[in-house]
């Protein structure tokens, strides 16, 4: 498929892998890029700029094919060394880079100056346009129904990509409930140029996390996410068990005096427990309202090649039969 998605980075198919917290290491983005889609690495699961060097290396020895890392700008006490992150994947080689949170412009020269493609991943068409006019190259739109952090203005996708197509003129990939050949064939049909997965990608066979993860997405439905942090005006769509119950709980028993404080127990260091050790109710962690369309475990070759099969079918003959 030729998108200026797949002419901007490289690829083969219109489809990108999210960076994910301690779901994106080398094993799942190598594995995204050689089925053909563009994989990334999360920065900031690296604890330091050198563990990133590393597993840009383990990565690249991997994969022949283009990957890319994640760097989150979000606001901390205690800033990461992003100065560092950047000089990593500058020397690392690393070809493009997707950013999320805060607005990118200050790193976008040091970036930019090494040839590297910036995707700036957002949740309005406000933050979208804003990406354009400081220079990224496209941004993923990300839409309220999906994992992670869907920002505060509530736009499902089919009303926020057309949105974004009317005022975008560098490409976007749609983001945030897509997980098949349909949600492919949809977001292109809307003025998307291509998809980007998070939840869907946590179920395949080589992302690097606890079976029991896997389990739960597989049995989960789409009514089984819930929001936090909401009264943080730090938004988080998470899958729903005894800690999201917990930290909810909270909110509503502190209301608008909640602090983060407050809930620090559910939400901080806990994704190497739920990643890596399984332990599904130790804190909250992002998932998308797509669980309900996850039913199977298959490596990404296969979930790839499926959604390009069902996607052409879509094209090629269901909709063209509809054309009178
Ligand atoms: C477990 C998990 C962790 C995530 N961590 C990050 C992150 O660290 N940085 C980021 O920019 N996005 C993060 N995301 C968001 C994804 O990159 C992607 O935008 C989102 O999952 C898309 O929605 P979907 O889950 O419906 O596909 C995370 C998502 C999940 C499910």
């Amino acid at each position: 498929m030729k998108t200026r998605i797949t002419e901007l980075f490289g690829i083969r198919y219109p489809i990108i892998q999210g960076g994910m917290h301690f779901v994106g290491f080398a094993e799942l983005a190598a594995a995204v890029s050689n089925a053909g889609g563009l994989g990334i690495i999360t920065g900031l699961t690296q604890r330091t700029p050198e563990d990133l060097a590393r597993e840009i290396a383990r990565c690249r020895a991997m994969t022949d094919k283009p990957f890319g890392v994640n760097l989150t700008f979000l606001p901390a006490v205690k800033p990461p060394d992003y100065p560092g992150y950047v000089k990593a994947i500058v020397e690392g080689g690393v070809k493009i880079v997707e950013t999320a949170g805060n607005n990118p412009q200050k790193w976008l020269p040091a970036l930019q100056e090494a040839g590297i493609k910036v995707i700036h991943k957002c949740t309005s068409v406000r933050h979208a346009l804003k990406a354009e006019s400081i220079g990224c190259d496209a941004v993923s739109v990300d839409g309220f129904e999906c994992g992670g952090h869907p920002g505060e203005d509530d736009i499902p996708n089919f009303i926020l990509l057309p949105r974004a197509a009317e005022e975008l003129k560098i490409p976007f990939v749609a983001s945030g409930g897509m997980a098949d050949g349909r949600s492919l064939v949809a977001a292109l049909a809307l003025g998307a140029e291509g998809m980007n997965m998070g939840t869907r990608f946590m179920a395949t066979k080589e992302a690097p996390i606890h079976q029991n993860v896997k389990d739960a997405l597989v049995a989960a439905s789409e009514l089984d996410t819930r929001l936090v942090m909401r009264p943080l005006r730090n938004t988080e769509r998470v899958l729903n068990n005894a800690a999201t119950e917990r930290l909810l709980e909270k909110e509503k028993a502190l209301g608008a005096a909640v602090t983060f404080n407050d809930i620090l127990g559910e939400v901080a260091g806990v994704y190497p427990r739920i990643m890596q050790q399984g332990e599904m109710d130790a804190g909250v962690w992002s998932c998308g309202m797509v669980a309900g369309l996850i039913r199977d475990v298959p490596t990404c070759a296969e979930l790839i090649e499926r959604i390009m099969a069902e996607a052409r079918a879509l094209i090629t003959k269901r909709l063209p039969g509809m054309v009178i």
